[in-house]
Formats: C-alpha cells, sequence, structure tokens
C-alpha cells in the first residue's frame, strides 16, 4: 500500500492522504469497496466520509432495557434515498431494515396498491351501524372505534372482518390486546382457523411503528386483503420499544398513511377513559388522523347502566348524528332505537327534557 507515512505532516494528513489514494486506487481497480469504522459523530470532519461515494450510518441504544437500532444512508452518490431513520433487527437470517413507514417510494405503493372503486362501501356487518354510517364506510377510509372496555370495539372489529370474508376478502388483524381464542372471541378465532383473516405475529419484544407497518404491509400482499384491523392502539403503543412510546402520534400518522397508500379498509379500536365529564373520545388526540369516527358509551338511565353509540364524523360524507341505543348478545351487536328528548347523555346522566320522566323507559330495544 502506498502509504503517507513519507509525507510527514500531521496524522490527519497523512490519514487523508491514504483514503484519497485507497479511493483512487479502488476506481481505478473498478472493486466496489466497503469500508467499515467505528465513529461517534456524523459530524465530525473525517477524510474518508468525504471520499466515500456512499455513506451507511448505524447507531444503536439501550433504553429501559430494550435495544433500539437505527441506521440512515446520509448520502449516496447519483441515486435518490429514502431519507431518515431506518430501524433495523439483527436475527438469524441477517439484517432486516424497515423503511419509515410512508417512505415507500410513490412508483412502487402505486404498483400495489389496489386503489378502491371511487364511491364504494364496507359494510361493518351491523345493519344499523351501516345505516349510521351512511351505507357503510367508504373504501380506503380508516375508522375509529373508541369507547371503554367492554362495550363492544373487539366484536365490532371481528364483525368487520366477518362481513368483508362473507364477501370473498380476506382481512389482515394485529390484536395487541390479547390473542384471540375461542372462548373470548370465537367469531373471529373462527376467521383466523379458516384463513380468511390472518392474524400478525406482532409478539417480538422492541416493536418499532415502521416495523409493525412492514409486517402489516406483507400480509397485505401476501393475502391480496383488503380489511385490516388494529386492535387496539393502546395495547399497540405497550407493545412499542419506549423510546417509539414518546412520538406515537407521529408514528400513527406515519401507519395510517402507509395503509391508505395500499387501498385496504382500516378499523382501529381505542380505549376510552370513561370519564363522564369528558368529551374528548381518544386518548392520544388521534381523532383526526381518521376519516371516520364512532364513540360508544355507557350511560346511566334510572339506575342502570345501558350502552349508547353514535357515529362523530365520515369524512366527506353523510352520516347520522343520532345516539343509539344497542345491545350485546351471542349473535354480536344489535341497534336499537334513537334516545329522544334526553339532554345530557354523553355526560352519563340524562334527564328529560321538559319535566320529569314518565314510568315506561327511554328506549325499547329493537
Ligand atoms: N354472548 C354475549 N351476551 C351478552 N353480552 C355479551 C356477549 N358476548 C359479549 N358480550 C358483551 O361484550 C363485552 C365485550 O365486548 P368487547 O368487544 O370484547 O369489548 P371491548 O370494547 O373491550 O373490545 C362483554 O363485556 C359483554 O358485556
Ligand atoms: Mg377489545
Amino acid at each position: 500500500m502506498i502509504l503517507a507515512s513519507e509525507s510527514g505532516g500531521t496524522p490527519q494528513n497523512s490519514l487523508q492522504q491514504f483514503v484519497q489514494q485507497l479511493g483512487m486506487l479502488m476506481t481505478t481497480w473498478q472493486a466496489t469497496t466497503f469500508l467499515i469504522g467505528e465513529y461517534f459523530s456524523e459530524n465530525d470532519a473525517n477524510p474518508v466520509f468525504t471520499v466515500a461515494d456512499g455513506l451507511i450510518w448505524l447507531r444503536q441504544s439501550v433504553q429501559r432495557n430494550s435495544m433500539v437500532r437505527k441506521m440512515e444512508i446520509l448520502k449516496m452518490r447519483g441515486q435518490a434515498t429514502l431519507p431518515g431513520l431506518h430501524t433495523y433487527r439483527i436475527g438469524s437470517a441477517g439484517i432486516e431494515v424497515f423503511a419509515p413507514a410512508g417512505a415507500v417510494a410513490p412508483e412502487q405503493a402505486a404498483a400495489t396498491a389496489t386503489a378502491p372503486a371511487p364511491g364504494a362501501r364496507a359494510l361493518l356487518g351491523v345493519p344499523g351501524i351501516d345505516e349510521m354510517l351512511g351505507g357503510g364506510l367508504p373504501r380506503g377510509y380508516s375508522l375509529l372505534v373508541a369507547g371503554p372496555s367492554g362495550s363492544s370495539k373487539s366484536i365490532l372489529a371481528a364483525s368487520f372482518l366477518a362481513e368483508g370474508a362473507r364477501r370473498g376478502e380476506t382481512g389482515v388483524i394485529a390484536a395487541f390486546e390479547q390473542r384471540p381464542n375461542r372462548e373470548r372471541n370465537r367469531l373471529l378465532a373462527d376467521l383466523i382457523a379458516s384463513g380468511n383473516v390472518t392474524l400478525l405475529n406482532s409478539q417480538a419484544p422492541d416493536l418499532s411503528i415502521d416495523e409493525i407497518v412492514y409486517l402489516l404491509i406483507g400480509e397485505i400482499r401476501r393475502h391480496h386483503a383488503s380489511r385490516v384491523v388494529i386492535d387496539s392502539l393502546s395495547g399497540f403503543e405497550l407493545a412499542l420499544a419506549p423510546t417509539f412510546r414518546d412520538d406515537f402520534r407521529e408514528s400513527l400518522l406515519r401507519l395510517v398513511t402507509a395503509l391508505s397508500q395500499v387501498g385496504v379498509t382500516v378499523l382501529m379500536t381505542s380505549e376510552l377513559e370513561d370519564r363522564y365529564t369528558d368529551l374528548r373520545f381518544s386518548p392520544y388526540g388521534t381523532a383526526f388522523l381518521t376519516d371516520a369516527i364512532i364513540v360508544q358509551r355507557y350511560i346511566e338511565v334510572e339506575s342502570r347502566l345501558r350502552r349508547v353509540m353514535a357515529v362523530i364524523k365520515v369524512r366527506a360524507s353523510a352520516h347520522s348524528d343520532d345516539l343509539r341505543e344497542y345491545s350485546i348478545d351471542a349473535d354480536g351487536i344489535h341497534i336499537g332505537l334513537k334516545l329522544p328528548d334526553e339532554e345530557g347523555l354523553l355526560g352519563g346522566r340524562p334527564t328529560r327534557k321538559g319535566g320529569p320522566r314518565p314510568p315506561a323507559a327511554v328506549a325499547q330495544r329493537g
């Protein structure tokens, strides 16, 4: 090797000359060269960084018992790169890199997307709810179902997938709360057993959003799925490595964007703390992210707890504003009548408008 030792000068100068000569030689020999080094900051002026045609920076950190690894292409001469930090995982098969969700090159997304036909709707399979939505959920939309524990979010999600299966559509579910089994959600367990629905294996520790998106999109493509469920966002957040929880909202936006790019219709559930005095419907302020929102609540009527739900929004579409009572039985959700003449329902303590309530109750089950 033609070393720079003869040139005298400072060690930095000799390194610079060495690297330049090395670079020239390798180019002359038309060799593709990988240089590997341990550096602590990409901001230090280092002759290697200047000479190299490409620069891939790897970093890792340990945060609350979890190892997080990320890489970034700082430069790659003559070609466009996907900007940003890419999380990666080292496994027995080598390195697997997860492009930042939503950073898929547009032509690549377009090539695989099955854009839903304009005006097409996906039914949720609960007649009253589809009617409240204005005839089902527009295809390609994302729907947030928010409600307290036990309000039937998971049951509605299963119904959405079952309705797809009835129409020959396949679905993918990322279940973060508990593994769906026959005792807990028989309908869903049957859909998974029959192959109509794929359960995303999301049990790996230290998950990142990018990895979840990568896994989800992989399953969607493999099974040509058109319906996707994420149950629930609260469980999802807990499954993430702590460092990714900090920018959860931002990451969710990337998730929703990536899913909408592939053209699927999405149902996400979100646990709502049952604070009767508080009208917010999503603990993450994620409501703005989704195209449609259904809220489920418990209300107290004459010392009984009853369930009501309402459609809060469906982007660019007419929908019902009614607050409807509903019940659950072995066949699923049944939407009852609209609750009439009540005020303060969402506050959980309704009072009848214009005087005391007559004996027979507010709404019959329909
Ligand atoms: N066969 C049934 N008969 C009556 N109620 C049922 C039946 N199955 C489930 N439920 C009701 O549904 C609730 C669970 O719904 P689920 O969708 O799991 O709630 P979550 O909103 O927490 O996901 C139970 O708490 C129960 O009240
Ligand atoms: Mg649930």
